[in-house]
Order: C-alpha cells, then structure tokens, then sequence
C-alpha cells in the first residue's frame, strides 16, 4: 500500500459516514500563543471543539502535518519523527464513543479497508480518576465489537488522556488501539502496554473536557470525538516492514542521503541512526520553512527549532561522511518531489527553502571554524578541556557539545567533567524559560475574552492599513495572546508617524461607532466574489465563514473562523505601540486595547 492510498482510503471511509473532508491547517498555529507548532490534527480546531460553529458542518476528517519536538531526543530508532502526518476524525458535538470505535474497527478489520488481522489487535481505555470515571461505555462497545477482555486494558491518565494541544483547552479521556507486530504465530494472548512489540496505531479521544490555567477541568458544552492515527506507522505495518524509515516516505530520502556519505542504510547500528536523524529533521525543517507561514532558521522561537534541526542533520552528515559543501537543500528538493502532489506549498515554496538551507549552512560551517579554532587554542595551551568549555563553546559559538567531543576523541583524549555541560545548560534553560513565560498566557486556546477582542481589532486593522497604504496590504500572520496584538503585513517601507496615527485613528472610528460583527455560511468562491479578504488559502474547505464588521457600511470583510466580539463597542480604545520589520516585505505591528 502507498501513503497515497492509504490517505485517500480513510479520507473515502468517512466520507462514507457523513464527513466533509478538509484540508490540512499550517504548520504555525493561527493565534494559538501556546505552542509553537501544530501538534495534532485537532489543534486548528480548538475553537470548533469549544462550541464554535464550523462551516463545514459536524463530521470532519483530514490528513494534518504536524509537528512535535518533544520527542526529538528519541528520533533515531525505527518508529519516532518530529514531523509526522496525522489521520483523523472528528465530530463537533455529533457522534460520541459507539460510531466513533465502531468505525474505527470497521476501518482497521474490514476486508474492503485495511483488513487488518482482528487477532493482532488490542485496545486500551481509562481506568477512571478523581476527574473522570473508568470508561465503562468503551470497554462495553469493544466487547461487543467481539475484543476478548484480556485485550483490552484499563490505563491511568498518563496513558489513556489526550490533550490539551497546548496549556489550556479541549481534552479528555481515550481509548487507543495497538497492533502486534512481531510473529503472526506469536501474538500474546493479552494486551501489555509495556511489551514495545504492541504499537499504537490509533486513539480516539473523547473530548468532553477544557482544562483551565489553573489545572482543573471543567465539561465542555458539546460532547466532542478527536482521533489521531499516524500515517507514517499505518503505511509501515501494512507493507509488513519493521521500520518507518523503510517504507516509501523515505525511500528516495535515505537513498540520496547513502548517495552522498558512500554509506549503506543498515550497514551498521550508527549509520542506521545517523541516516534516520538526517532524514527526519530535514523533512521537518522542509515543512515548516515551506509552509505559507513558514519560517527562516534563526535564534529565537520557531527559528530556534529549525536551526536546530538543520544543524543536528549536518553534525551528523559529518558522522557518516558526508563531505559536499552545501547538500542539505539536495535533501529538501526531495522531499518536495515527493510531496508536492499532497501538499502544494513545498513546491511553491522550495526556491525560498533552498536559499536558506544554503546560507544556514554557510553560517553553521562559519561557526564550526569558529568554534575548533578556540577548542584547538585550549588545547594547545595544555588545558583539559572540561564540561564548563564545551558549554561557553556552545553558548558563544552555538559549537554543539558532541562537536567538542568528537575533536578531542580524534587527539585521543576526553572531556574532564562534561557533567558540567548539563548543569550549565539546565541553568541557562531555567533562565529562559522564565523570561518567555508571558508567551505562554492567554490567547485563543481558551477563547480568553481579551483575545477575543483582539482578534476583532486585528480586522479592523487590515482594513485601516489597506485604506490608508493601498490594496497591496495583505495579512502575513497574526499571535494573539491576552494582552497585545501581533500584526504581519506586506508593505515595502517603513510607515510614517502620520500614517501610524491614521490608522490608529480609523480603527478607534469604528470602535465608536459601534458598528456590529456579523458572521455567514458561503461557498469559498462566493466569499471571494464579494470581496472577503483570506489569509491562508491552503486550509479553506469549499464552505467558509465570513465575518462583517459594519451594516450598511461593511468596514472590513475576512474568511475566518473566529470567534470575535458581537459589537466593535466591546474593544475600548486601540494603539499601535510599534511598527516595524518582521522581514523582506514584511512589516509588523504590535497594538494593544485599554
Ligand atoms: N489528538 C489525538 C492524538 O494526537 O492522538
């Protein structure tokens, strides 16, 4: 099976039962001040499981990229990614637990979909906490689905709760399945979640839940069902393969990674990991740089993530062998061959991917000379290299600790107290950690009010700057968070003070006129027709909502799934307290309501 057929065989089923199929949201989460990426496929759409109304109806199911750094320590072994494809369906207040594993199973066992062998299936459910009871209704419809109890264990929250995506919002407890792949002949009798053999291929979270800041639960207004299966996992055990990187996602990736190191994949235990690491972060580095939103490696937030990993796949590009000056954009260009046909940006946006692979790694090699002309002084000065030095390389040079290592192993030595490293590291992290706590307050993951309001003011404002700059102004991106505005647009230059005060002053106009938000149900070529201006075009489905802001007069028109205030009254008074470059073409402006 192809991951082609595999998308378009679950995308098919539910159709079947009633779902509108949507498109994969970005990469970079819309107003979701929380986390820096898309985790899951429900993450675009935390306002919908909040009790908005999407215009696609209650049934959805999609094919999501996502993104999660979490486990980037793990990449390496056969099954883990920082950058995977998510299969799921969700209903909005619609079906509950009994469609949600009926289908399910339906989808995994039956002949016409994946007929995947019932007897290598298992499932789990919530044993039941102070927050929630055992799930008594899941355990029920699997056995009548004909599971054997002993395959079907009861686990605590730490397994058997998702979500949320971010710090607060929709969550709630879920039943997972899992699939045996070791022997045919082999399979245990019962299910045992520690036994690594048992893979979890599906879970199906029943989303009833919004967790507060403050760590409770409170119950949602409509019972939701969010379920996520791993594309890249699905399409390993269904070719009856044994590891991910095996299967055709990567086949034309790890063949041009052997192409340039001269190496064999499987040839030995290292250049097995090596090749994995360089394949999974390059691909996830192509993604997010080639998103419409997509971002240029550098030292801060998403950026950070991918410097990190373009520098992580070159360290260990060096490992295998790899010697060309500039080879990791050869990696991209072929990873948006291949998925091109599913997700159009990476080819309308590889040249820009290129162009930054090839100076990222121009100033990386910088930092290398850099930093093993500081290491070779030390050393020559007859210092043992300590913990401490690797760590002010790495601070001063961003010269990775592994670096440091492999240079001194090459002399025949080894670091004094590298332990060192991991404490300073730890300190430093706490530090910033704590100065970017404010990012992670507020915003639109629980419909906070102020983002609420700040989200009305941020149309507002498009409108004022097309006024006021002209019809070139488009959004670029948005972050909302509880206490400002982030705003990207296109301009070319910098605005003067009287078109700062221009602005300010029309969108403080429609403030007190007390004009009323508004919002309709139209066809996407519709919405266009009557001039609503869109950000993002790739996520739209074929019905949108389009929010009016005015009567008579519409002040400003945008496709866009809220949520926003009912009357431009509710904002109070708007200022731009900054206006400035975001990049090339791109301004930004920060305002705040009082
Ligand atoms: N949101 C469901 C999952 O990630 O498994």
């Amino acid at each position: 099976m192809t991951a082609k057929e595999l998308r378009q065989k679950y995308l098919d089923f539910f159709k079947s039962k009633g779902h509108a199929i949507i498109g994969s949201a970005s990469l970079i989460p819309e107003n979701d001040p929380t986390v820096l990426f898309t985790t899951a496929g429900m993450h675009p759409l935390v306002p919908y499981l909040m009790g908005e109304k999407h215009p696609e109806g209650t049934r959805l199911a999609n094919c999501q990229k996502c993104i999660r750094t979490t486990d980037i320590d793990e990449v390496g072994d056969p099954t883990h990614h920082t950058f995977f494809e998510m299969l799921g369906n969700w209903s909005l207040g619609d079906y509950f637990k009994k469609e949600a594993l009926s289908w399910s199973w339906e989808f995994l066992t039956s002949p016409e979909w994946l007929g995947l062998d019932k007897n290598r299936l298992a499932v789990s459910v919530f044993a039941g906490d102070e927050d929630a009871p055992f799930d008594n209704e899941a355990f029920e419809i699997w056995r009548s689905l004909g599971v054997s109890e002993k395959r079907i264990a009861r686990l605590p929250k730490k397994n058997n709760w998702w979500g949320p995506a971010g710090i607060t919002g929709p969550c709630g407890p879920d039943s997972e399945m899992f699939y045996w792949a070791g022997a045919s002949d082999q399979v245990p009798e019962s299910f045992n979640d520690d036994n690594d053999l048992w893979v979890e291929i599906w879970n199906d979270v029943f989303m009833q839940f919004n967790k507060r800041e403050d760590g409770s639960y409170e119950l949602l207004t409509q019972k939701n069902v969010d379920t996520g299966m791993g594309l890249e996992r699905v399409l390993t055990l269904m070719n009856g393969l044994d590891d991910n990187y095996k299967s055709e996602l990567f086949a034309n990736i790890i063949s041009k990674i052997e192409q340039l190191s001269g190496k064999k994949y499987g040839e030995s235990e290292a250049t097995t990991r090596a090749m994995r690491i360089i394949a999974d972060h390059l691909r996830a580095a192509t993604f997010i740089m080639a998103d419409d939103k997509g971002v240029p490696p550098s030292n801060t937030d998403r950026g950070y993530i991918v410097r990190r990993l373009i520098r992580r796949a070159i360290r260990y590009g060096r490992e295998i062998g790899i010697a060309e000056e500039s080879w990791t954009k050869e990696i991209a260009k072929i990873v948006a061959h291949d998925y091109a046909g599913v997700y159009q940006e990476l080819g309308r946006n590889i040249d820009k991917v290129i162009d930054w692979l090839k100076e990222e790694e121009a100033k990386f090699k910088k930092t290398i000379e850099k930093g093993e002309a500081e290491l070779e002084k030390l050393l020559s000065s007859g210092a043992r290299v300590t913990g401490g030095h690797a760590f002010d390389l790495f601070q001063t040079y961003g010269f990775p600790l592994e670096m440091t290592k492999e240079i001194i192993a090459e002399k025949g030595g080894e670091i004094k107290n590298e332990e060192e490293f991991a404490e300073k590291l730890a300190r430093h992290q706490e530090l910033s950690r704590t100065a970017s706590a404010g990012m992670f307050k507020g915003g639109l993951a629980d419909a906070s009010e102020e983002s609420r309001r700040l989200h009305t003011a941020a149309h507002l404002l498009l409108a004022a700057l097309r006024k006021v700059l002209g019809d070139h102004v488009y959004q670029k991106g948005s972050n909302i968070t509880a206490e400002r505005l982030r705003f990207d647009f296109s301009h070319p230059e910098k605005m003067t003070d009287e078109q700062n005060k221009e602005v300010e002053r029309l969108v403080n106009e429609a403030i007190e006129r007390k004009l009323p938000v508004t919002w309709k149900e139209i066809g996407l070529e519709e919405a266009k027709k009557e001039g609503a201006m869109g950000v993002f075009e790739a996520k739209y489905g074929a019905k949108v909502k389009v929010y009016t802001i005015g009567n008579e007069e519409v002040v400003s028109k945008e496709i866009c799934g809220g949520p926003h205030v009912e009357n431009t009254a509710e904002l109070g008074h708007f200022t731009i307290q900054k206006e400035e470059s975001s990049s090339a073409g791109v301004r930004r402006i920060k305002a705040v309501l009082s």
